[in-house]
């Protein structure tokens, strides 16, 4: 069993967005899947109530009984848990951080969310927990491929020593959308541009998890 935790000190880059996105990809893909929300706004599990599908499960949890969690989900035969996180939580992110196999960091390509990284990326590099920021809400590519904000975004990035993933995520209608009635969005448009982009974060996720 795999865990993936979503986490990042700013609220809006995306943390629900992708673990909901990614728990449905996995679970497309077969495996047996457990959303777990930390989140006491509990956003995730909002969805999940909209959602008719029966996978992937989700429970909501503390940081504290993560381990507990954990133990009890990998006798249950979950292949991947992935965790979405609360925004300014340090204390929470680190017990997130400490059972997690990966961390992904989404991020605007703003500046000011540039900014509000460090915290996030000191918090896995002091860990030592392996560990991504993802670019999400970014300008679509263009036919001259990224747009200069993401590449501009991917050189400021660099000074943190955490690997940004080669798979940005745009800022696309398709991923609210889908949202509304508990869907995701390769179950809302299967061969839409959104889903596109979810299927190269996915599988480059899968290459990194060994799942
Ligand atoms: N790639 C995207 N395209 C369009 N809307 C997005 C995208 N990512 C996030 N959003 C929207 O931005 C808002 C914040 O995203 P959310 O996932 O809730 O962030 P967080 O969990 O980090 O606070 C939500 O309204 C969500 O629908
Ligand atoms: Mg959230």
């Amino acid at each position: 069993m795999k865990v993936l935790s979503l986490i990042a000190q700013k609220g809006g880059t995306g943390k629900t967005t992708l673990s909901i996105h990614l728990a449905v990809q996995a679970s497309l893909h077969g495996q047996k899947v457990l959303l777990v929300d930390i989140d006491p706004q509990a956003s995730a599990t909002a969805w999940w109530r909209r959602r008719v599908a029966d996978q992937p499960a989700l429970i909501q949890s503390q940081g504290e009984a993560l381990s507990e969690m954990l133990a009890s989900a990998s006798q249950q035969g979950y292949d991947l848990v992935v965790i979405d996180t609360a925004p300014h939580s340090s204390h929470e992110s680190v017990q997130c951080a400490q059972v997690s196999d990966q961390i992904l960091i989404p991020s605007r390509p703003a500046i000011l969310d540039l900014d509000a990284i460090g915290t996030s990326t000191e918090l896995v590099t002091d860990l030592g927990v392996k560990a991504e920021i993802v670019l999400n809400g970014c300008p679509p590519p263009t036919r001259y491929g990224e747009p200069q904000i993401v590449a501009e975004a991917r050189q400021a990035l660099g000074v943190y020593g955490v690997p940004v993933c080669e798979v940005a995520i745009s800022q696309r209608a398709a991923f609210s959308h889908a949202l509304i009635d508990g869907r995701a969005v390769t179950e809302f448009d299967r061969k839409g541009k959104a889903a596109l982009e979810l299927d190269r974060l996915w599988n480059h996720l899968q290459e990194e998890l060994t799942l």
